[in-house]
């Protein structure tokens, strides 16, 4: 398929007694915008080490424009901001943007590199080292589009950055993707992934939990419900039967019917002749539900 640009196939990643990355497989499409979502210690970060080449699956595949990942005719598509922000020394802003620049066959020009991630004349001047880290975040972002890369990769790219540099992080990353670039970031908030991504992959204790559009992933944590009031005599085996319902559950004197489709139980509510009053659709907390899932918690999704 010419427009796959990733493809992991059934990747882990051991570390000693560790699996870090357990049997994780998918696939991404030219000028998707994918989110790796989850906590600390999910399996983001050793993911896109092994995407980009710089740790070895342990078992499993990974190919990058059909190559492996350490191929240098890949690995020039590629453009990367990785969590740790490492800057050279001695050197000022615009001398390591042009030598970053000269390794590329086609790099973005300086004033694109400029105007795209909102370092200033000022930054330009000032020697790497002196760099705040939020206008460290910029040149580092500056140095991952300056080959031109097809393929972006950030790991957890707005720590530390303010609202507006982060607005305008975002903002650049849409203009990247409608350019037809492909971006793959990671991120603990389902907020920003929300915000910025087409698709999210929920990674959970190594392995990948939930794959889809944050609609998608959303209508599957939070968890909706129907509650009423009805005679604690009256059985509610009844509901079970039906596929639509999730759960039932009882709470301070309130019964609780969980499901994906509240409109439906409505219906088996009246249907069922259950005699339910005091009526109410409870929408679920998203973050609350996103946190009770990637916590400790073993909770079937
Ligand atoms: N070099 C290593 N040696 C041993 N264990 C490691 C190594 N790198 C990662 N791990 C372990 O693998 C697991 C996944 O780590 P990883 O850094 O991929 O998580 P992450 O999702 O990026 O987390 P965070 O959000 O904190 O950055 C963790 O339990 C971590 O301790
Ligand atoms: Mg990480």
């Amino acid at each position: 398929m010419s427009d796959e640009v990733l493809c992991l196939e059934k990747v882990t990643r051991c570390f000693r007694e560790k699996t870090a990355v357990r049997e994780v497989s998918f696939s991404i499409s030219k000028g998707e915008v994918v989110a790796l979502l989850g906590p600390n210690g999910a399996g983001k970060t050793t993911t896109i080490s092994m995407i980009l080449g710089l740790l070895k699956p342990t078992s499993g595949e990974i190919k990058l424009f059909d190559h492996q990942p350490d191929e240098k005719k890949v690995r020039e598509k590629i453009g990367t901001m990785l969590q740790e922000v490492s800057v050279m020394p001695g050197l000022k802003v615009r001398e390591i943007l042009e030598l970053i620049r000269s390794y590329y066959p086609q790099p973005l020009a300086l004033k694109d590199l400029v105007n795209l991630t909102g370092l200033t004349e000022q930054d330009l001047r000032t020697r790497a080292e002196k760099l705040s880290g939020g206008q460290k975040r910029r040149l580092s972002f500056a140095l991952a589009l300056a080959g031109n890369p097809e393929l972006i990769i950030f790991d957890e790219p707005t720590v530390g950055m303010d609202i507006t540099s982060r607005n305008r992080f975002w903002e650049t990353v849409r203009t990247l993707a409608n350019q037809g670039k492909t971006i793959i970031f990671s991120t603990h908030y389902l907020q920003e992934a929300d915000d910025a991504a087409d698709r999210i992959l929920l990674f959970k204790d190594g392995a990948i939990v939930a794959d889809g559009t944050p609609e998608q992933i959303k209508a599957r944590i939070a968890k909706q419900s129907v509650s009423f009031i009805v005679d604690p005599e009256i059985s509610l085996e009844s509901l079970f039967l039906h596929s639509e319902v999730v759960d039932i559950y009882r709470k301070n004197n309130r019964v609780y019917v969980q499901s994906n489709n509240t409109d439906r139980v409505l219906e088996l509510i009246f249907q069922e002749k259950l005699g339910a009053h005091d009526i109410q659709i409870e929408k679920g907390k998203l973050e609350e539900a996103f946190e009770q899932l990637t916590s400790g918690t073993k909770e079937a999704m």
